[in-house]
């Protein structure tokens, strides 16, 4: 496939954050850890999608995505009104055809401690690259926030290892910061503390950290 010349841009002229080649190198591809040379070197291809913003538009399309991941427990429920609430933080990838195909958020916990969070790619567009996008562009806003550690709980542990992320123990934050953090209502924060009342939610969960 020709390499694309130049930086293409989304309709809203951000740079479109990364671009996949359909396989034919799958099993290539899984020996690349991404935000190398020879990974960007298989990125180059195209097929088209990008990273923009999240609009109030999206909170439905959002929630259509992420309610049959809920149902198998392999991500967190959110209310309607706390999509709405949150929607600064979402990223949207969409296709050629400006359809939403995955979408993604970067949840700030503290100064300098943040989580990847309602990472989730359509079905259909599995394994070409639409999670890798997201992460991308969210681990780039998290640095724009001003964090340098970013947190994920999640069953995706080979897609994450191959972003940088590495398995962690329990404790994560200094016993003062932890005080605080507990007083949060956030279930997220909740998961990450790992505290009992939320133990129903992360069973069978990897929780991971990268250091940006
Ligand atoms: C995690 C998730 C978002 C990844 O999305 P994705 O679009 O499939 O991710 P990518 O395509 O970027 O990468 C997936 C794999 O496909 C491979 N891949 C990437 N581009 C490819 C291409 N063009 N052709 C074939 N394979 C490709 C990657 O090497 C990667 O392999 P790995 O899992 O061994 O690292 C998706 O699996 C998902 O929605 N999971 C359910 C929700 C979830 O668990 N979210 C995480 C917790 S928040």
């Amino acid at each position: 496939m020709p390499r694309k010349r130049g930086a293409p841009k989304t309709k809203e002229g951000e740079p479109v954050s990364t671009l996949y080649a359909p396989d034919p190198g799958r099993n290539a591809a899984n020996s690349f850890v991404f935000g190398t040379r020879s990974a960007r070197r298989y990125c180059e291809g195209v097929t088209g999608i990008s990273v923009r913003r999240a609009r109030t538009s999206d909170i439905p399309v959002i929630l259509g995505l992420i309610e049959p991941l809920v149902q198998q427990r392999i991500l967190l429920g959110k209310e309607r009104v706390a999509l709405y609430e949150a929607v600064q933080e979402f990223r949207i990838a969409e296709d050629e055809a400006g359809d939403p195909v995955g979408c993604g958020a970067i949840h700030v916990f503290w100064e300098d401690l943040g989580e990847v969070r309602t990472l989730a790619a359509v079905d259909g567009w599995r394994g070409r690259g639409v999670g890798h996008a997201l992460l991308e562009r969210l681990e780039s806003d998290a640095r724009d926030l001003g964090l340098s550690r970013l947190f994920c709980l999640t069953f995706e542990t080979a897609f994450f290892a191959r972003h940088g992320f590495v398995e962690v123990p329990e404790r994560i934050v200094d016993p003062e910061t932890y005080a605080e953090l507990v007083r949060s209502p956030d279930e997220g924060v909740a998961e990450f503390l790992d505290l009992s009342r939320v133990k129903q939610n992360t069973l069978g969960n990897s929780r991971m950290l990268k250091h940006l």
